[in-house]
């Protein structure tokens, strides 16, 4: 397969001709561990549960995901699963986790559990237990701590915390105190999660590397008369072959007019000649989210139209990618984009009228229907503070190992009968993933083929 070239200094490619698994080193979840309990207060206790298999019918599951919070804390990767931190009075801290039994039989049918031994051997934790222990043990671990932190984002985990306080509570006549303050673990996760590490942007550059290969050789293979679910097979199998087992996200493979979905997911439909491409797909590596958009002809070569909305798109990208660096913010990449977009659109005719009143209109917002960008990492929408203004602006300033998507969008439907026919049915989005360095950003997409001539040529090659 001919490959787009890639920065060789960001990665080292050979690596990646063979199919690898990546975790984080384990002594980075005991970073992520050591973080978290910096926040608590002395005297108290913070619980964050794993993910629980979800039925997809009868006795069939969905492929696990595991809860990302507790990811990011342990790196640990089974179900019905328990994290508890500890801080003591002295400020001591310690960490317990409570996880499925080793189990022979039980592991025959469904796969093999890492047991209490490995978790304290393999994942650092200072003691473990299994889960059946987890409501004798709770009590204690509660009784006499003011404080406890948990999700307030998972409604169930929180009933079933009340329950763990009310036991506690049912002991007050043998002297249990039961903790009176709850505290939302979820912004001090979110905050932290937010900052990248150098080994975590590693993860989320060979994220990139690999979703760029499949979005070359969705290009390399597409022809009209394909349907869309076979292009996404080709990507779902390019990921797994690089050792990305899941894709972030649904994939969306939308041809023609079912780009102006955004998230169209059935990719169900025949690709027709003259028609665009728009994939959004990207790989999920070590739990750590790709997320490329991609817009291609179908028949290798753009219109006239579809190359001028097309350029207009990746260049208001290209602006805001390059204003990139810490202390720029998302509310100032949109009056640059915005404004960019709706010059744009006057030159091609679409908008009439004064091109100040059309800004402060925010006309642009009726083809640019979503946000310019948002944060990135173990979840595809990452979690983390964009610090909202009541105009709803992002004004939170960009700082070092932050890493965010900028995807920019022109859609204009078939239905959109307020503009010459000729435009109708185009839908294009361009969505790169950028990390901020000390100085300036990094951009992970580079080998996601992009401008109309590497496209072209990429196309005309197969
Ligand atoms: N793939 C979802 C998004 O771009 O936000
Ligand atoms: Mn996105
Ligand atoms: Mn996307």
């Amino acid at each position: 397969m001919t490959s787009i070239p890639f920065n060789e200094t960001s990665l080292n490619n050979a690596q990646l001709s063979e199919p690898v698994i990546s975790l984080l080193p384990l002594g980075d979840y005991d970073k992520h561990r050591a973080a978290f309990m910096a926040k608590m207060p002395n005297n108290s206790i913070a619980l964050f549960p794993a993910a629980n298999e979800l039925t997809r019918s009868n006795d069939t599951e969905y492929a696990f995901c595991q809860n990302k919070n507790f990811f990011y804390l342990t790196g640990f990767n089974e179900p019905d699963a328990l994290l508890v931190l500890l801080k003591n009075e002295q400020g001591s801290t310690e960490s317990i986790l409570f996880s499925l039994p080793k189990d022979p039989l039980h592991e025959i049918w469904q796969g093999r559990r890492v047991g209490q031994l490995k978790a304290v051997q393999d994942y650092g934790v200072d003691k473990s237990f299994e889960v059946a222990e987890i409501d004798n043990l709770l009590s204690d671990y509660l009784n006499g701590k003011s404080q406890v932190f948990f999700g307030f984002s998972d409604h169930s985990f929180a009933v079933q915390v009340f329950t763990w306080l009310k036991q506690v509570k049912s002991s007050i006549r043998q002297g249990a105190k039961a903790p009176q303050q709850l505290n939302d673990a979820d912004p001090i996760l979110a905050e932290l999660r937010l900052i990248k590490t150098d080994n975590e942007l590693a993860l989320m550059r060979q994220a990139n590397h690999i979703s760029g290969l499949a979005h070359q050789r969705a290009m390399q293979n597409c022809f009209v008369g394909k349907f869309e679910y076979q292009v996404e097979a080709d990507i779902l199998h390019e990921f797994a072959l690089h050792g990305a087992r899941h894709p972030a996200y649904a994939s969306i493979v939308a041809g023609g007019d079912n780009a102006n979905i955004l998230h169209y997911t059935a990719n169900s439909d025949v690709l027709k000649d003259n028609e665009l491409l728009l994939i959004d797909a990207g790989a999920e590596l070590a739990g750590y989210a790709a997320d490329i958009t991609r817009t291609f002809p179908v028949n290798g070569k753009y219109t006239q139209e579809q190359k001028a909305i097309y350029q207009l798109v990746l260049d208001a990208k290209n602006l805001a990618i390059n204003a990139i660096k810490p202390g720029m913010c998302f509310a100032k990449l949109n009056v640059l984009t915005n404004a960019f977009l709706t010059q744009g659109l006057v030159d091609l005719g679409i908008f009439q009228g004064d091109l100040t009143k059309l800004i402060s209109d925010k006309k642009i917002k009726e083809y640019f229907i979503h946000g310019l960008g948002h944060w990135l990492g173990l979840d595809v929408h990452d979690v983390g503070d964009y610090n909202i203004n009541s105009n709803r602006e992002q004004l939170r300033a960009f700082e070092q190992g932050m890493v965010m998507t900028i995807e920019p969008g022109i859609y204009i439907p078939l239905t959109d009968l307020s503009v010459d026919a000729k435009w109708r049915g185009i839908g294009v989005r361009i969505e790169d993933n950028i990390a901020v360095t000390e100085t300036g950003f990094e951009n992970f997409s580079v080998n996601s083929p992009q401008t109309i001539e590497d496209i072209e040529a990429l196309m005309k090659e197969t």
